[in-house]
């Protein structure tokens, strides 16, 4: 298996490094504490290494029935799949990121999985990310359905801008005009989504992208959107165009 491994990542732009104008451009990977950085780069100490791991157990081999690998092949036939999500699904009529993929072929597998957060699809949008490694996103429009796509657009971009919850505070508040405060025990990010998935220690597990955006309508005491809801899957969206040119650097470390 040659996927490029963790520690062959470029020396990342620190954001305590950057004049304030500059670090709307950065990584969540540049807001890491020195010791998770630290740990982020020693493979041996690092926990995203085990769920690659797994991932890689799970995608199964030319010697087992009914696994991943039975109807793709070997991962490599993956590399670059995670940079197109979420993507528009016309069966479905609806928007469809990595994980709800895993999800769904999981169905035609072996090993059913039980949910969006269950550790084997984390397992395995983990190592299917860390196939499309150092590729910018490429979410783009089903030339059938132009008109659903950019729709679903303008309601994620939407979302980030309307104030909600209890704080009434938008998403564009904290991460466009507070980048690099401090709140509470983090520096705010420019929520870029990059690094997904992420190994969060203070969940002591990996999680999606869906997560953690939930994490964030919970932070600012608003209704927080189902798993796998359209409305998380147009604010995905909205985030990867957000961060058109920048690298996938996941899955990775936080806080
Ligand atoms: C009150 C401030 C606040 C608001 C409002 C807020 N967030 Fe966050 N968000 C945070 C903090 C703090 C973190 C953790 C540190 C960081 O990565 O910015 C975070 C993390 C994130 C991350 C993870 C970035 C990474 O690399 O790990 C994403 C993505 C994100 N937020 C998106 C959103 C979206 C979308 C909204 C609106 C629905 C939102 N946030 C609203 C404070 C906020
Ligand atoms: C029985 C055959 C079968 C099995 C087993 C299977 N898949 Fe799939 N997979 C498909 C088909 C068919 C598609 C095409 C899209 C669709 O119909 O969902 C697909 C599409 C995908 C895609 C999207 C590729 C792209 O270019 O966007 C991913 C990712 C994926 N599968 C992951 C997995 C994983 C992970 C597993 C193991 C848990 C798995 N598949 C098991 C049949 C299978």
């Amino acid at each position: 298996m040659v996927l490029v491994s963790l520690c062959t990542m470029p020396m990342l732009p620190r954001a305590q490094d950057q004049a304030p104008n500059q670090l709307s451009h950065l990584s969540g990977n540049a807001f890491l504490s020195a010791d998770l950085l630290a740990m982020q780069k020693d493979t041996s100490s690092n926990p995203v290494q085990l769920w690659l791991e797994q991932g890689r157990k799970l995608w199964g081999s030319a010697q087992q029935a009914a696994t991943c690998f039975e109807c793709h092949g070997d991962v490599q036939s993956m590399k670059g799949v995670a940079a197109h999500y979420p993507r528009w699904s016309q069966p479905k009529q609806q928007l469809v990121n990595l994980e709800d993929q895993i999800l769904a072929c999981a169905q035609r597998s072996a090993k059913p999985m039980k949910g969006l957060e269950d550790p084997d699809v984390l397992a395995l949008s983990a190592l299917l990310h860390q196939g499309s490694l150092g590729q910018p996103f490429q979410v783009t429009v089903t030339p059938t359905d132009k008109v659903q796509w950019q729709a679903a657009l303008n309601k994620g971009a939407d979302q980030f801008t309307m104030r909600m919850g209890r704080m009434n505070l938008s998403c564009t508040q904290c991460h466009d005009l507070n980048i690099g405060k401090q709140m509470r025990a983090d520096v705010i990010s420019p929520a870029h989504p990059t690094g997904f998935p992420i190994f969060k220690m203070s969940w002591q597990s990996m999680g999606s992208i869906d997560r953690r955006l939930r994490a964030c309508y919970s932070g600012v005491q608003a209704e927080i959107p189902s798993p796998g809801s359209q409305e998380l899957r147009q604010l995905e969206l909205f985030l990867k165009m957000r961060a058109q040119g920048m690298p996938i650097d996941g899955p990775s470390l936080r806080r």
